[in-house]
């Protein structure tokens, strides 16, 4: 039987809105036809034209991070709550890029999933290694402790109704992809932590790969056993590539 998929977009800081009207209406029109699940993750301007264009398919979308306060004075944040109101689904939380270049924690991130789960949201809650923690053989050890501070104090029931990306931080926009055995080592790995700690199978677990996923090497990555779809940065940009990558079909 074909393993159903979810295919993410996230579009980063990227798209004018005379760009990403026609592109939500292709969304809406391929979720519908597609046997796989198919998000995308909007910069929250685009939000309100998400909600309109894509609500009424079957298409699953959100942002791109999120603050972890309700309200308050905090100077050009969005807040938890203003993402109600716009049929928010998803909201990736730890994407490396706010990691490196915004400061985010393992702290924060493990608030913001507390707080996202508390909304309803859907976290997609974003792990990897560096470059140098992989040469240095610890890539390992890095990613345990983002998982284990990522969800620490969560529920059974919260890590179910989450979904994590792997993403090396190597291979974001670099257009090195890790190697299926690479990504599928490691997504194992991850999935076992968190089976172990609640004592659930990695098949309760949602995990994705993102990392320069493209129509070239969807089909190879995809495939393997513990990995269940991809979050998808450039790619996602051309909707030939983003389509191709969601008619993805393997066992
Ligand atoms: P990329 O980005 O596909 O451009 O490597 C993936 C991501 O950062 O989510």
């Amino acid at each position: 039987m074909a393993k159903k998929l979810y295919l993410i977009g996230n579009l980063k800081m990227n798209m004018t809105r005379q760009e990403i009207e026609p592109y939500l209406d292709s969304v809406a029109e391929v979720a519908n036809n597609a046997n796989n699940v198919v998000g995308v993750c909007v910069p929250f301007v685009y939000l309100c034209m998400a909600n309109k264009k894509l609500s009424n398919s079957k298409a699953l979308y959100g942002v791109q991070n999120m603050n972890s306060k309700e309200s308050g004075a905090y100077t050009g944040e969005i807040s938890p709550k203003m993402l109600q109101d716009f049929g928010t689904k998803l909201v990736i939380i730890g994407h490396s890029e706010r990691r490196q270049m915004y400061n985010e924690t393992d702290a924060s991130v493990n608030e913001k999933n507390k707080v996202a789960l508390s909304y309803g949201y859907t976290p997609i809650m974003c792990f990897g290694e560096t470059i140098d923690e992989r040469e240095q053989g610890r890539e390992f050890d890095r990613v345990r402790s983002q998982i284990e501070l990522g969800i620490d104090g969560l529920t059974a029931e919260d890590v179910k109704r989450m979904i994590f990306a792997y993403e090396p931080i190597w291979a974001i926009g670099t257009g090195k992809t890790a190697t299926s055995d690479q990504a599928q080592e490691i997504i194992s790995f991850a999935k076992g932590i968190i089976a172990e700690k609640y004592g659930i199978k990695n098949e309760d677990i949602v995990m994705l790969y993102g990392g320069s996923l493209k129509p070239s090497n969807a089909t190879d990555i995809l495939s393997k056993k513990d990995i269940d779809g991809g979050l998808i940065g450039g790619a996602c940009l051309k909707m030939e590539d983003f389509k191709s990558i969601i008619y993805t079909n393997v066992e």
